[in-house]
C-alpha cells in the first residue's frame, strides 16, 4: 500500500524539525513527525498526543510507531497523513484491495479480522462510557460476526470520464475500481460489466452515479445522480449485460420470508448477517403488543408479528409501501403506519409491552427519547448504527431503563462502522 506523502508547511512547535531557507525567508519546512499510536477511535483513525495536542492518523494500529506528515494547519490540527510504519503491530496484515487507503470505503483492511472486532468492541464500550457514563464491562458485550469479505449486497459507484469507481475519502475525487473485495460476487460481476459499459458510446454521459443491489440472483439498479431522465433502453442494456437484472422491486429472502424491496428503499447491506440481526434484535421477546419503529421494509415487523398479538410498524420513507406489501405477503396482520416515529410517539397514548427501534445514524433524538420515557414500555430494543448517537439516547433513557443485553453485530467488516443492539428493561 502506498500513502501520499504530503509536503506542507507545519508552523507549529512540536517534534517536527524546521529550518530551510527560501529567498531569505526562514520557512518552516514540513518534516516527518514520529508518533506512537495510543488507540483507535470511532471513525477509524489512531489517536496520538503531541505536545498536549491530539493527532489522528488513518491506517494505523494501537502501539505502532509511525511517521506522519503533520497536520497542515491548526484548522486541520487533528489529522495527519501516514508516511511510514516504523514499528508495526502484530495485528497488521497486508490489505487485500489494490485501492485501500485511497478509496473512502474501507478503513481497517490493514488489521487482522479478530483484532478489528476487539478494537470495535473497545470503542463501543468507551463511547458508551464517555457519552452516557454507562459502565458496561467490555467482556459482557457479545460480538457477532459473519463473512469478513464479500458481504455487501449493495454498492454505489460513481462514473467519470469513462471510469467507474468510488469516491476518495473526504473528497469528491474518483478512485477507479475494477473489483471490491467487501462486495458480493454478483456486485463484482456487475462492476466488471460497468467498467466495459462506461467506455461504450452508448453510455449516457449524464449518468454519474449508480447503485446496485442484489441477492446474488436478482440485480436492481438505482440511478443516483443524472442530469436528465434516464431512457428505458439504458435499463434494457443493463438487463442484457448483467444477468438477473430486474425492472422494479427485488424479492430478498431472509429466514424463509420474502421481502420485496423497491428501488431506493432501505435494506440491510450485510448479506451474511441480515437474518441473524433480526433474530438477535427480537431475541426472546413475545407478548401481546409491540411497535417496530423505523421499520423499513418490515425485516423485524414480520418475525415480530409471529410473536406478538398486535404489531404496529412505523416507517416514514419509501420503504413504507414495501412494509405493507411484505407483511401482507407473509399472511400476517401488522398495522403499518407511514409517519415519522417521533410524530407517532407524540400521538400515542398507551405504550406496548415491547418497542423495537432501528433509527438512522442520527439516532432516536430528544423527542423520541422523552416520549419513550413518558410512555414507559416494559422493554425497548434499540438497533443503532452510530455508537455516539446511541450513547446520547441511552444517557436519556438510563434513569428509567437498565441494559439487559448489549451486542455488537459486525455488519461492516474492514470499516470503522459499528452496529449495536441494546436490549433495555424498565427498572420500576
Ligand atoms: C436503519 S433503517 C432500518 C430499517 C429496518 N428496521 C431494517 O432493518 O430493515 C431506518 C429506517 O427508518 C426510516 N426513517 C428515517 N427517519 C425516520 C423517522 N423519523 N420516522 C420513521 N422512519 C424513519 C428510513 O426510511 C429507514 O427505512
Amino acid at each position: 500500500m502506498e500513502f501520499d506523502i504530503i509536503a506542507r508547511c507545519f508552523p507549529q512547535s512540536g517534534r517536527a524539525a524546521s529550518g530551510d531557507h527560501c529567498g531569505g525567508v526562514n520557512l518552516r519546512v514540513p518534516m516527518a513527525l514520529d508518533l506512537t499510536i495510543e488507540k483507535l477511535v470511532y471513525g477509524g483513525e489512531g489517536l496520538s498526543r503531541v505536545d498536549g495536542e491530539v493527532v489522528f492518523t488513518p491506517f494505523v494500529l494501537p502501539g505502532e510507531v509511525v511517521q506522519v506528515a503533520p497536520p497542515a494547519s491548526k484548522k486541520h490540527a487533528q489529522r495527519a497523513s501516514l508516511l511510514r510504519v516504523t514499528e508495526p503491530s502484530q495485528h497488521r496484515v497486508e490489505p487485500c484491495c489494490a485501492i485501500f487507503g485511497q478509496c473512502g470505503g474501507c478503513h481497517y483492511q490493514h488489521v487482522d479480522y479478530p483484532a478489528q472486532l476487539r478494537f470495535k468492541r473497545g470503542i463501543l464500550a468507551e463511547t458508551l462510557h464517555r457519552g452516557a457514563k454507562i459502565e458496561f464491562e467490555e467482556g459482557r458485550i457479545s460480538v457477532i460476526s459473519g463473512d469478513a469479505w464479500g458481504y455487501r449486497n449493495r454498492a454505489q459507484f460513481h462514473i467519470e470520464n469513462g471510469k467507474v469507481g468510488y469516491r476518495q475519502m473526504r473528497s469528491q475525487k474518483l478512485i477507479p475500481a475494477s473489483e471490491c473485495p467487501i462486495s458480493s460476487p454478483k456486485i463484482n460481476e456487475a462492476l466488471a460489466r460497468l467498467n466495459r459499459m462506461v467506455k461504450d458510446r452508448r453510455w449516457p454521459k449524464f449518468v454519474t452515479s449508480l447503485e446496485v443491489f442484489t441477492d446474488e440472483t436478482q440485480v436492481q439498479w438505482n440511478v443516483q445522480e443524472a442530469t436528465q431522465p434516464v431512457a428505458k433502453h439504458f435499463f434494457e442494456w443493463l438487463e442484457r449485460e448483467v444477468p438477473g437484472t430486474v425492472p422494479g422491486s427485488l424479492d430478498y429472502e431472509v429466514n424463509g420470508d420474502i421481502f420485496s424491496i423497491a428501488g431506493n428503499s432501505f435494506f440491510q447491506v450485510n448479506r451474511s448477517l441480515v437474518g441473524c440481526l433480526a433474530d438477535l434484535a427480537i431475541g426472546e421477546a413475545a407478548g401481546t403488543t409491540a411497535w417496530d419503529l423505523y421499520a423499513g421494509a418490515g425485516l423485524f415487523s414480520v418475525p415480530l408479528a409471529r410473536k406478538f398479538g398486535k404489531v404496529t410498524a412505523v416507517e416514514s420513507g419509501r420503504a413504507a409501501d414495501d412494509l405493507q406489501r411484505n407483511t401482507q405477503r407473509a399472511g400476517l396482520e401488522v398495522e403499518s403506519i407511514r409517519q415519522n416515529s417521533e410524530a407517532f410517539l407524540i400521538e400515542a397514548n398507551d405504550a406496548p409491552e415491547f418497542v423495537l427501534a432501528d433509527p438512522p445514524r442520527a439516532g432516536l433524538g430528544a423527542t423520541a427519547v422523552t416520549r419513550l420515557l413518558e410512555l414507559g414500555p416494559l422493554k425497548i430494543v434499540i438497533v443503532a448504527c452510530d455508537p455516539a448517537t446511541l450513547a446520547r439516547d441511552l444517557a436519556g433513557l438510563k434513569d428509567r431503563y437498565e441494559i439487559e443485553r448489549l451486542a455488537m453485530v459486525d455488519l461492516f467488516p474492514q470499516t470503522f462502522h459499528i452496529e449495536t443492539i441494546v436490549a433495555l428493561a424498565r427498572k420500576d
